[in-house]
């Protein structure tokens, strides 16, 4: 008895050989090994009805039949993902014309991104800039500048005391202002010093205009005869080109036990060109001549050297230049308010 199924094989090396597609080489495994149709599953089912001696026979052939498709399957498969992938290089180079998918660009939030032009402005005044910790000690924060031991902004009530070992008499807490800073600078450096200060400081405070934690930046300029008029000139020059030149000041008479004679100063400013919005008179700073005794805790000599410092509010002056009526809107996160800026 003769198998049907082996003649009908023969040429099945060609058809694979010559397969052009993936598909193609599907249909053809198929063809051969389907579980039910497939010609050398029946051809291999049929031998059991042959006699023995053509089992041997036909069954070597077969299996070496079988064997040498299963290779040429193999082969002829990896060839065509080749020249596939070669050919898509060929038909599809990268367009780097292409549209991309749109991203929404990140951007910096507007307090560092105001601080940054902060720096800027007054590096083009000579004014370079320091850092301090934002856990001071009472000494800096307090002693150094000047204030009693029984001042009232030592309160536990404004202030915000970290519970780390230290002496009685000075504590760690998380500073009030940057003027700190002032002192750790001529700590270090001698003058003629220049330089601002920004960083976030800690009150206990909180409603429309008051935050536990916003944003100050220092300065400070100490030289042999820097002057009151110098201060005025150099914060209004650098104000007005980081808010608007129209922006209009208020400077009143007002005490820092680290300054005399001591300066508040209240800024508004209506809009430019004519827009008369509701420019409400705001206070952003403190300043004034560098009190003899903090120079003199700081080793330097009052009779040589003099100057002046202010300190102004980050979130206040932001509030202002783009009529924000809610400090804490700067802390919330909300996407609708960050993307206007
Ligand atoms: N440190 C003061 C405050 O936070 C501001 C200030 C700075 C006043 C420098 C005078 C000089 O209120």
């Amino acid at each position: 008895m003769t198998s049907p199924a082996v003649p009908s094989l023969s040429g099945i090396q060609e058809r694979i050989r010559s397969a052009s597609t993936v598909l193609e080489l599907d249909a053809i495994e198929q063809d051969l090994f389907g579980r039910k149709q497939g010609l050398l599953t029946v051809a291999m089912k049929e031998l059991s009805q042959a006699t023995p001696e053509e089992r041997i026979a036909k069954g070597k052939s077969l299996n070496a039949l079988k064997q040498e498709c299963t290779t040429l399957l193999a082969d002829r498969r990896r060839e065509l993902s080749l020249s596939a992938l070669g050919s898509l290089a060929q038909t599809d180079p990268l367009d780097v014309t292409l549209d991309l998918p749109k991203h929404d660009r990140g951007h910096l939030h507007l307090i560092p991104e105001f601080i940054r032009s902060v720096e800027e402005v007054f590096g083009r005044m000579g004014f370079g800039v320091a850092e301090g910790p934002e856990i001071e000690d009472e000494a800096r924060q307090f002693d150094l500048l000047n204030f009693p031991r029984e001042h009232a902004a030592r309160d536990a009530q404004d202030i915000f005391y970290v519970d780390i070992d230290a002496p009685p008499d000075n504590r760690f807490l998380l500073r009030g202002h940057t003027s700190p800073v002032q002192i750790r600078y001529m700590q270090t450096h001698k003058p003629p010093l220049r330089i601002i200060c920004p960083g976030k400081v800690y009150r206990k405070d909180a409603d429309a205009t008051h935050s536990p934690m916003f944003h100050q930046f220092e300065g400070l300029m100490i030289d042999r005869d820097t002057s009151l008029a110098n201060m005025k000139a150099v914060m209004i020059t650098a104000i007005r080109e980081l808010i608007s030149p129209n922006a209009e000041f208020r400077f009143r008479t007002g005490f820092f036990p680290f300054v005399e004679p001591g300066l508040e100063v209240d800024m508004r400013w209506q809009g430019d060109e004519g827009a008369s919005r509701e420019g409400k008179w705001m206070e952003i700073a403190g300043c004034g001549m560098v009190h003899p005794s903090v120079l003199k805790n700081c080793g330097i000599d009052p009779k040589k050297w003099q100057g002046f410092a202010f300190g102004f509010g980050v979130e206040r002056m932001l509030m202002i230049k783009h009529q924000i009526p809610d400090l804490r809107s700067f802390f919330e996160g909300d996407l609708r308010f960050l993307r206007q800026f």
